[in-house]
């Protein structure tokens, strides 16, 4: 009889799904919780605020370590490179799209799935601690708070999904004379909107995207803004090339093997050509020090429009604050500054893993970015912690697609020692690539960051075999852009509208800008169609030289 209940416990327990907590309900978590669900595991997801979308959540004012964005702020990457791979952003939605359309899609992604269950809001976890038992069960005690009540689960798995935007990066002790400084000073994480600022000198410190971003809009309506910055940089555009979004003309696998293939000065020298060719970055005063693969580059339009009309003026790093101004470290001052803002960033932390995961000068040891190396049993992945030159959702979901596998026991992660030895590997390719700075400890490159999780999960696009099976669609995964879609045409949890996303990105890209139609029969004669006929031309020449030579030389023959 005994026997017989243990025998039903074990059963039960072995039928009983895995219970996940999901740490963060923004970008990162929602598609954590999406795959889960997809692994047959039961999720709970505990989101601080009382809405889906962390950082791309607008609030007037936000909590002290809550994620907070400005008004006006739009998207920097594209809506066919930043979706959820099996959930195309609508058609009619613009390729860059403004904060609210960001919530807006994702509350369609969250209803459509039927997220919203899984989420318990206005719930702050506390603590993530080993359970005693660890070693054999890999079991989690999670403490939560809600309404100031703390409440104790038992979780099998935790995916950390709480952003690295959340502690602001405020280095005043850089800055002598601070003290003094009788204007106004605050990170720009406390920026909102330009109205207060009509009319003031204000100084914006860092050029990172929002550095860059805060600098313009203020100085549309301020007396002159001045940009701080101690490296310079390398500006992109979302415009780029005949209109086309930067990032979906960029991130192409042709691109990725063309730039294996040479060397990186080469591919540095054709970039930054590209780049002055818009306009020269050391006439401008934004050159950096060093080459464009070396440095996170900044994406902004405005820019270089707003410096040519002298609105905002670049300059050096701050060597000291007096009273009412800044001394700079080329020796030059500037009076009655009213307002400075403080661009710098954010640090990475994750104040409720405790000891868990050590962050020492912005960098942590994680197995692919994800994984804690010394864990008894792999029940922890961090999602979301990567600077990529290239788009955070896309990679985030794939890592939730491995973390899920990985709970679930279906992939395995290697020793530890060898975990180790990958995690070296990455860290001194990365110092060995990037300026040393704090900001460079989480970089990735789109393509090859994608790849290699998609390897590990079994969904990487197989190019050789597409090309023989389905040349249309080859090409355009290998030509076009590397849109998330990709990782979903085989292997697990494939998706049957992937090929026909692919097929219809363009379309999709091109649609919300069709809103006045445009005549565009061609003409026989243009430009287009005689590069097009150019081949043929010559190949009609050709056999034409070789019938006249073959007719005058008949002896050659
Ligand atoms: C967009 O801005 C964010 C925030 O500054 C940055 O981390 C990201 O790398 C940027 N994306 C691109 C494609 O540059």
């Amino acid at each position: 009889m005994v026997r017989k209940v243990q025998s039903k416990l074990v059963r039960e327990e072995i039928m009983a799904k895995k219970r996940i907590a999901v740490i963060g309900a923004g970008v990162c978590g929602l598609g954590a919780i999406k795959c889960c669900l997809d692994e047959d595991l039961e999720p709970t997801c505990f989101e601080r605020n009382d809405d889906i979308g962390g950082l791309w959540k607008f609030q007037k004012n936000t909590a002290e370590k809550l994620p907070s964005i400005y008004r006006s702020l739009t998207i920097n990457t594209s809506k066919e490179m930043m979706c959820y791979s099996d959930f195309p952003i609508p058609d009619h939605f613009p390729n860059y799209m403004h904060n609210s359309k960001v919530m807006e899609y994702f509350w369609m992604y969250a209803r459509h799935f039927d997220l919203l269950k899984y989420i318990r809001f206005k719930s702050k976890v506390q603590s993530v601690r080993k359970r005693p038992d660890f070693s054999s069960s890999g079991q989690w005690d999670v403490v939560v708070e809600t309404d100031e009540k703390q409440e104790s689960f038992v979780f099998d798995g935790i995916l950390v999904c709480s952003g690295h935007h959340t502690d602001p990066n405020f280095p005043l002790e850089s800055f002598p004379g601070i003290e003094k400084f009788k204007g106004y000073y605050f990170h720009s994480r406390e920026y909102k909107s330009p109205e207060e600022f009509l009319g003031k000198r204000i100084i914006v410190i860092g050029i990172g995207n929002s550095g860059a971003d805060i600098a313009v809009e203020l100085s549309r309506g301020a007396k002159q803004v001045f940009l701080s910055t101690r490296h310079g940089s390398w500006i992109l555009h979302r415009v780029w090339d005949n209109g086309y979004p930067m990032d979906s003309s960029f991130f192409t696998r042709f691109n990725t093997l063309l730039w294996k293939i040479l060397s990186s000065s080469i591919v540095n020298s054709h970039l930054e050509k590209t780049l002055n060719s818009r306009f020269n970055h050391a006439h401008y005063g934004l050159q950096p020090q060093h080459r464009f693969l070396s440095q996170h580059p900044t994406v902004s339009d405005d820019l270089p429009n707003h410096i040519i009309s002298g609105k905002v003026l670049v300059k050096p790093n701050i060597k000291e604050f007096t009273e009412t101004g800044v001394i700079f470290e080329d020796d030059t001052e500037e009076e009655n500054i009213d307002v400075v803002i403080f661009a710098t960033g954010y640090k990475i932390s994750f104040p409720f893993l405790e000891d868990l995961i050590r962050v020492t000068n912005n960098e942590v040891s994680l197995y692919k970015l994800m994984f804690p190396p010394d864990l008894e049993q792999p029940t922890l992945a961090v999602i979301g912690l990567i600077q990529p030159l290239g788009i955070v959702l896309p990679i985030a979901e794939l890592q939730s697609r491995w973390a899920t596998r990985v709970f679930k026991g279906l992939n395995k992660l290697p020793s530890m020692k060898n975990m180790m030895t990958d995690i070296t590997q990455r860290k001194t390719a990365m110092e060995k690539r990037y300026v040393k700075s704090p900001r460079h400890t989480i970089q990735v490159d789109h393509i090859e960051y994608m790849d290699e999780i998609a390897t590990q999960v079994g969904v990487k696009p197989n190019l050789l075999w597409l090309f023989l099976w389905d040349p249309k669609l080859a090409w355009k995964v290998f030509f076009g852009p590397c849109t998330p879609y990709q990782y979903r045409l085989q292997g697990p949890r494939k998706w049957d509208g992937a090929r026909r996303a692919i097929l219809t990105q363009m379309e999709r890209i091109l649609k919300p800008m069709k809103t006045r139609s445009v005549n565009t029969e061609k003409n026989p004669c243009s430009e287009l169609s005689w590069v097009k006929m150019a081949p043929i031309g010559f190949v009609a020449l050709a056999s034409i030289l070789s019938y006249y030579r073959y007719i005058y030389h008949p002896k050659r023959k």
